[in-house]
């Protein structure tokens, strides 16, 4: 066996997705035969709409087999363009374009264009925190430095311009923002979300907003987007996908709304790694996003049930733990609160080997203290894990 690998600076430090990680052991331990509740995944334990698959079968059948354009298939962008555009309304601007859009390899790749394309050495971007696994190391491979920037615990862990304003510095080119988020569940409402965006412009920062969740809500309407309230698109960066409001992962389709220099940056750099996204999943995406009665009726089935577990889930945690600390999770399907003793590593480590729950340590986001909980998993699967939950707290 050879023993010559060494990493290259590209990736000395990169870190394996401790999401991934976490979901791993679950399986392993499931086929070492214990049984395992997995609350660690991050994807929809939902069916893909059969009205997307019959579509992508068609798509296939009619001879969706071969390149398309590195950006994408036009139909997906210019309805992403439209939509877009319906959310601009009233502004007096130009329509977006489907040469402001950039369709790639699930959102992931989207957000790996964008921070490649925009960052570099010498660049900061603020990125709050808690913050999803994968910003930092995105960051970190454009070489840019990624500055955390805590959220307040008395906003439900959320930023502010006061505390960005705190943690830029003169080399501050960027700002991730990600609502609702993951891990949180929080939603910055338009205020919010405004106030920052205010921030954003007066420094000239571009601003990546991961959208990904943003149908996801409990409150009957979709969260607010940059798209609805920031003043001029010029430095804006917006990112989405079907992998979560559609129950799509495994198709991995994502896109960028973006300036048409940059996209074309991008669309460069996708031409060297992946080309473009597979094509019968890039028709999916199309039924998906253009056939919206079935895919909002879709949606909302799934929706009813996340706000069903949500709520089981929060009266058997705030009876059971009464002075648990919890973010007030308003969209996404994740549970944020700090673990017994503030050590969150511990608490997961210990609900696995005791009760066989997986859940993730907040150490993958940037918050050692707490842990993630996800709901996406069987009602009852969720409802015997939270028991298991009480029962270790005091364990
Ligand atoms: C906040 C956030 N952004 C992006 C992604 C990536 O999604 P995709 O499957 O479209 O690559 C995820 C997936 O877990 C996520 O949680």
């Amino acid at each position: 066996m050879s023993h010559s690998f060494v990493p290259s600076p590209n990736v000395a430090s990169i870190q394996e997705s401790a999401t991934i990680a976490v979901s791993q052991r679950a399986k392993a331990l499931r086929a070492a035969g214990r049984s395992i509740i997995d609350l660690g995944a991050g994807e929809p334990d939902f069916d893909t709409p059969p009205f997307i698959l019959e579509a992508t079968k068609a798509a296939l059948d009619a001879g969706a087999t071969r390149y398309t354009a590195i950006e994408g298939i036009l139909p997906l962008r210019e309805a992403i363009a439209a939509d877009a555009t319906r959310r601009r309304a009233g502004r007096g601007e130009l329509p977006v374009t489907a040469g402001e859009v950039v369709v790639s390899t699930g959102s992931k790749q989207s957000l790996q264009n964008a921070t490649y394309a925009l960052f570099g050495p010498g660049d900061d971007v603020l990125v709050p925190v808690p913050s999803w696994v994968s910003y930092f190391e995105m960051v970190g491979l454009s070489r840019a430095r990624a500055v955390g920037v805590p959220g307040d615990p008395k906003r439900d862990l959320k930023v502010t311009p006061d505390l960005l304003r705190a943690a830029a510095t003169p080399a501050t080119k960027g700002l991730m923002l990600n609502s609702p988020s993951n891990p949180t569940g929080a939603v910055y409402d338009a205020a919010e979300l405004q106030a920052i965006l205010e921030v954003a412009a007066e420094r000239r920062w571009w601003v990546i907003s991961d959208e990904i969740y943003g149908r996801i809500t409990y409150s009957g309407t979709a969260a607010p987007s940059v798209l609805d309230l920031a003043s001029s698109r010029d430095q804006l960066v917006v990112v989405n996908g079907v992998a979560k409001a559609y129950a799509m992962t495994g198709f991995r389709i994502g896109w960028t709304i973006a300036p048409r220099a940059l996209s074309q940056a991008m669309t460069a750099l996708q031409s060297h790694t992946t080309s473009n996204a597979s094509t019968p999943a890039q028709y999916a995406a199309l039924a998906a996003l253009t056939r919206t009665a079935e895919a909002d009726a879709a949606l909302a089935v799934m929706v009813t049930e996340f706000r069903a577990r949500r709520d089981m889930a929060l009266d058997i945690l705030r009876e059971g733990v009464p002075a648990l600390e919890l973010v007030q999770p308003q969209g996404a399907f994740y549970l944020f609160f700090k673990a017994p003793g503030g050590d969150g590593t511990r608490f997961a480590n210990q609900l696995l080997e005791h009760e066989g729950v997986a859940i993730v340590p907040g150490a993958a986001f940037g918050t050692p203290e707490w842990v993630r909980v996800s709901y996406a998993a069987a009602r009852p699967d969720v409802e015997q894990a939270m028991r298991a939950i009480v029962r270790q707290w005091s364990a």
